[in-house]
């Protein structure tokens, strides 16, 4: 039996870091100004706090200025409003990232319609969806962007592969969908009630699995040969220790005996995420510069 390769995000998210932090030198050269980030944490949310401090510390490492705004959980929606009007009229700001999850009370959808789309390095904001679908110029989700990058890496020319998404998110499996349409991908998007699921990811070459549901997506589903993306990242309790592990949404174990390359969990697609948003803070700030 052969076993599939194990893609290295980890080391694939150095690199394009390491490429970030030379485009960063080069454009304060050039500018006479760092590229600007900033990034807002509503609430006390731990896992979001250690994104949060994961990201700072990257986006100073590439040579950019991090802005880091803190409020309380309880903040009221204007007052959020009001931090993201003045961080949009702050030259000194390329990039405005939200982080989501946000406190129940608060409408995410009209927090990300506040930034302005020429800031907004998430790519969440209507008028970045839109352009994507459309072939139009966008700011892209960092996510689903680092997962092509991958996918291009290990396979190079992606036209006329059929591709299934597993999960319709609008931050992943949305446009996860429209960048693979793009590559000339034959593209299906499975969910929760897509009947028959098994027979739908065995159609694919390129199976994208972000549903957040712990090894959900089996092994023998998984035609051979396929390349498998594993977006997700779910704790599971099932050790001896008590401390749990972190395991993604396909059965990597399984699904190794089938693939021809898969992203393990942790060190796939996880790293990618901030790597990808350093990348489109270049981006946004050239776009910015004229
Ligand atoms: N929460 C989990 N992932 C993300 C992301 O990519 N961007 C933001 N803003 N919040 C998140």
């Amino acid at each position: 039996m052969t076993i599939g390769k194990i893609i290295d995000g980890k080391a694939f998210a150095a690199g394009l870091r390491d490429k970030v932090a030379l485009g960063v030198a080069a454009f304060a050269a050039s500018q006479g100004r760092k590229p600007g980030l900033a990034v807002v944490l509503v609430g006390e949310d731990p896992a979001s706090a250690v994104y949060v401090r994961n990201k700072g510390k990257m986006t100073v490492a590439a040579g950019m200025e991090s802005f880091e705004f803190r409020r309380p959980a309880h903040i009221e929606e204007e007052e959020l409003l009001d931090l993201i009007e003045e961080l949009n009229a702050d030259d000194r700001v390329d990039g405005i990232l939200v982080q989501l999850p946000l406190p129940a009370h608060i409408n995410e959808a009209s927090v990300i319609a506040a930034i302005d789309p020429a800031k907004d390095v998430d790519g969440f904001h209507v008028v970045n969806a839109g352009r994507l679908a459309t072939g139009q110029d966008a700011l892209v989700p960092c996510t689903p962007l680092g997962c092509i990058m991958l996918l291009k890496d290990e396979l190079g020319d992606l036209s006329g592969l059929e591709a299934v998404v597993v999960g319709r998110s609008n931050i992943v499996g949305k446009p996860m969908a429209q960048l693979l349409l793009a590559e000339n991908c034959t593209v299906t998007i499975a969910h929760s009630r897509t009947r028959d699921i098994a027979s739908v990811v065995h159609r694919a070459d390129i199976v994208v699995a972000a549903v957040g549901r712990a090894e959900m997506v089996k092994g023998e589903w998984i035609k051979p040969g396929a390349t498998v993306i594993d977006v997700g990242i779910n704790r599971v309790t099932d050790t001896e220790d008590g401390k749990g592990r972190i395991v993604g949404d396909v059965a990597t174990a399984e699904a190794l005996a089938h693939v021809r390359a898969i992203t393990p969990v942790p060190g796939g697609v996880g790293p990618m995420t901030i790597a990808v948003l350093l990348r489109n803070t270049l981006v946004a700030a050239h776009a910015r510069a004229g």
